[in-house]
């Protein structure tokens, strides 16, 4: 390709709060980008409800916590995010036509439904944070070959993986059930649901999905890329629902083009889910690499090479990205909560204004003040999987300020991610080095450095931390031969990091570790 520094790739970055669409130059730099929040639905807020009125015969009450999005408002965000995007790219002279190319990434296994004939959803997408399935995941797990599924596909039953959440649509909206009964019932992740409406929606009908989407779902098998029969024969739906295919993570035309807009006729070539992408993005193309990723959850990937290995840990195993034929695969600790405990805080507990404000109010203490906060409003995900875990906060005195939960808040995530640290090493056998990270709360100097002070190894961050669309931008510029390999990758975003070293003794961040553990234990079983 010639004229290289003229090329430039668009990256479309749908996550669970908000949508971007950035461009990117040779460098990996971002030249423009627009950002935009779309609407959080929560239409049960986590209120008790007996579980005999959702048609299953199970006496309990419990608590589900409810998140859906509007999948026609994801599109409108993403077009909406590329246009004045381009337009910012256009004010500095640039010119839109040099963007040969645009990548996606997206929030992972939330769930989108919709007729194979029309291209019309039919219901809200489920988010991934959704917990309505539990009663759905009770029953799986009683049933025969339960135990084999994590062997298949990577992932453990709960109500995390766009399986558990497909087949509460199925028994719960009548159309949906309507749509399965004739035969037109489609079925995608964001990253399809995306390609299908930006390709023009049923008319073209490009309905495909990449391989670190697709391992997400429960319905693909790991060593083959392709959807298994056992998985499908579990779920009950093998030959009754469209599938999208599955297509390698960087290719120049399995995607298809946008078909309307300021980008018609630009083809997409790369189609990371969002984790995999970061993961892309911090260069983390070798064994022994990993990356954290503080979004509105929080998700370690640590890359194990050719050979998917399956945790005995609590972690998932999931595809970290397919570029040349061969997939590379991923040891996964997910953290359900990060980003949303501070917003949580913000929205719900009004303790400031702006999520920024967390680190002066938890700085503003010396320490956590003996409080704990277990912040488990999806239940607990790595590497502990209690769906039933419910926020709780522990050690409240008459002493507790604000600043002590705020700091509790932050370090919640830092000790899931010590948890799942050490469930890697035990997997892989190997201790990490240094941690990269990136992602919102990385922004915290204090989250940071609480961050190596608890797993006792520095901390990498980056300058650029905007990787996650980096990282879709890498898979698109391969295909496209913007860049021909990973050397050609090598000094993308590395100068200007900040590395964060442990700075308290082993034995203190050991104590407070326990204590954690501790209160997870405790947060289990609220029911009332
Ligand atoms: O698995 C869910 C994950 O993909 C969501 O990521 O960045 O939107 O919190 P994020």
């Amino acid at each position: 390709m010639t004229g290289l520094t003229d090329v430039f790739v668009g990256s479309i970055d749908q996550g669970t709060t908000s949508t971007r669409f950035l461009i990117f130059n040779k460098d990996g730099e971002p030249v423009a980008s627009h950002q935009i929040e779309f609407t959080q639905i929560y239409p049960n807020s986590g209120q008790a409800l007996r579980s005999g009125t959702l048609e299953i015969g199970c006496e309990l009450i419990i608590a589900y916590s409810w998140h859906e999005h509007d999948p026609l408002e994801l599109v409108s965000s993403v077009e909406a995010c590329i246009d004045e995007a381009v337009k910012r790219f256009e004010d500095q002279g640039h010119s839109r036509h040099n963007i040969k190319a645009v990548g996606i990434t997206n929030q992972r296994e939330t769930t989108v439904l919709w007729d194979s004939e029309t291209g019309e959803p039919l219901h809200n997408a489920i988010v991934w944070t959704d917990t309505r399935a539990q009663s759905i995941v009770q029953d799986l797990k009683s049933r025969k070959g339960a135990d084999e599924l994590q062997n298949i596909c990577g992932l453990p039953l709960s109500t995390y993986p766009s399986s558990t959440k497909l087949l509460w649509m199925l028994q719960h909206v009548p159309k949906v059930k309507e749509a399965y009964d004739k035969g037109r019932l489609a079925f995608g992740t964001v990253d399809s649901w995306l390609v299908y409406r930006l390709n023009g929606g049923a008319a073209a009908n490009v309905f495909v999905s990449d391989p670190t989407n697709a391992s997400r779902t429960m319905f693909m098998n790991l060593e083959t890329l392709q959807y298994d029969d056992r998985l499908l024969d579990f779920f009950g739906i093998k030959g009754k629902i469209h599938l999208p295919k599955v297509v390698p993570s960087s290719d120049k035309t399995a995607y298809g083009a946008i078909s309307s807009g300021v980008l018609e006729g630009i083809p997409i070539m790369g189609c990371l889910g969002d984790q995999s992408s970061a993961l892309v993005g911090q260069k983390g193309f070798y064994p022994g690499l990993a990356k954290n990723t503080y979004g509105t959850g929080c998700f370690l990937l640590y890359n194990v090479g050719e050979k998917p290995v399956i945790s005995k840990h609590g972690l998932l195993a999931t595809v970290a990205f397919q570029f040349d034929g061969k997939p590379v695969y991923a040891l996964e600790g997910s953290i359900a909560v990060a980003g949303s405990g501070i917003k949580f805080l913000q929205n719900n507990l009004s303790l400031f204004q702006e999520s920024k404000e967390v680190n002066e109010l938890a700085a503003s203490v010396d320490d956590n003040g003996g409080c704990v906060f277990v912040t488990a409003f999806s239940g607990l995900f790595a590497p502990y999987w209690i769906d039933d875990a419910k926020g709780t906060i522990f050690g409240i005195t008459q002493y507790t300020q604000k600043g002590h939960i705020a700091r509790a808040t932050l370090e919640a995530t830092c000790y899931q991610t010590k948890a799942i640290l050490d469930a890697m090493e035990k997997d892989s056998g190997h201790a990490l080095s240094e941690l990269a990270v990136d992602g919102g709360v990385s922004n915290s100097d204090l989250a940071m450095q609480i961050q190596a002070d608890l797993i006792s190894i520095p901390v990498y961050r980056p300058k650029m931390r905007e990787t996650t669309a980096l990282g879709a931008a890498i898979a698109a510029g391969l295909a496209l031969g913007l860049w021909r390999n990973f050397t050609e990758l090598r000094d993308i975003n590395r100068a200007g990091g900040v590395v964060f070293e442990p700075n308290v003794p082993r034995e203190k961040g050991a104590e407070m570790f326990s204590l954690w553990e501790k209160a997870v234990q405790m947060s289990r079983g609220w029911v009332e």
